[in-house]
């Protein structure tokens, strides 16, 4: 596919998105910010496959990668996972921010054990990532695989790009056997699966159903989830 270059692959404007953010949620405590593909109830759906697949939620510590407003773990939160080591992690501090005053300002205590750190996982450098070797056994990505293709900035010494390291970086942060979730409205669920699947560090496992669109006599999904297997080693 050829590179695509968008604002939504720059760090600055997410910066801005999540300082906004938070500056609503604090004039109206009940505007928590934009949920994405929630036509799609992607979120409901995530948490729908975590609490079938992993007995009793149990997921042996999970990230959300790029987490946003870290509204996908407080929907999780809310469907029954265990809190415990449940991660979001965004390279904007904003984001940070605003999600980690969503959980403590939370009335109740069901988000306690839900924890934000500041990370680009795609940085061989990166503190977060270098201190989560092998600690997760699911790793969502909604929507950031999607920001990472828009994105300009290469990696390793200027060579490479974001999304042609990112099944690396994600899989050294993933216990053996480990998920991976990915949502994306970019990639048709072909382009997902070869782009994650491609240095046969993860293979293609299974994928969540969403309605199914006809135009032009193509058809296919406005949204896709598909979960891969970490490969054995
Ligand atoms: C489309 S938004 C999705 C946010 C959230 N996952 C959701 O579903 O609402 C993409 C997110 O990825 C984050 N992001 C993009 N590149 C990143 C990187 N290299 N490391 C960490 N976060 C990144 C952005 O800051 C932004 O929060």
């Amino acid at each position: 596919m050829p590179p695509r270059v968008s604002v939504l692959g720059t760090k600055k404007h997410w910066d801005s998105v999540y300082a906004q953010e938070h500056l609503n949620y604090r004039n109206n405590s009940k505007d928590l910010g934009e949920c994405w593909y929630s036509d799609s109830d992607a979120e409901e759906k995530i948490g729908q496959f975590v609490l079938d697949h992993f007995k009793r939620g149990k997921t042996g510590g999970l990230c959300d990668l790029g987490t946003g407003n870290g509204h996908l773990l407080l929907t999780l939160s809310k469907m029954g996972l265990l809190n415990s080591n449940m991660v979001g992690i965004d390279y904007s501090q904003d984001s940070v921010s605003f999600a980690t005053d969503l959980v403590n300002s939370s009335s109740d205590d069901q988000y306690t054990g839900i924890c934000f750190y500041r990370s680009n996982f795609l940085l061989l450098n990166d503190q977060f990532l270098n201190k989560s070797s092998a600690r997760f056994g699911l790793i969502i990505d909604k929507g950031t695989l999607d920001a990472i293709y828009l994105s300009t900035t290469k990696y390793e010494d200027g060579k490479r790009s974001g999304i042609q390291i990112y099944p690396a970086r994600v899989a050294s942060m993933m216990k053996p056997a480990g998920i991976l979730l990915v949502t994306s409205c970019n990639f048709t669920a072909k382009e997902l699966i070869k782009t994650v699947t491609k240095d046969g560090i993860f293979k293609y496992w299974t994928q969540l159903h969403y309605p199914v669109f006809e135009f032009g006599g193509f058809k296919g999904s406005a949204v896709n989830t598909i979960a891969f297997r970490l490969i054995d080693r």
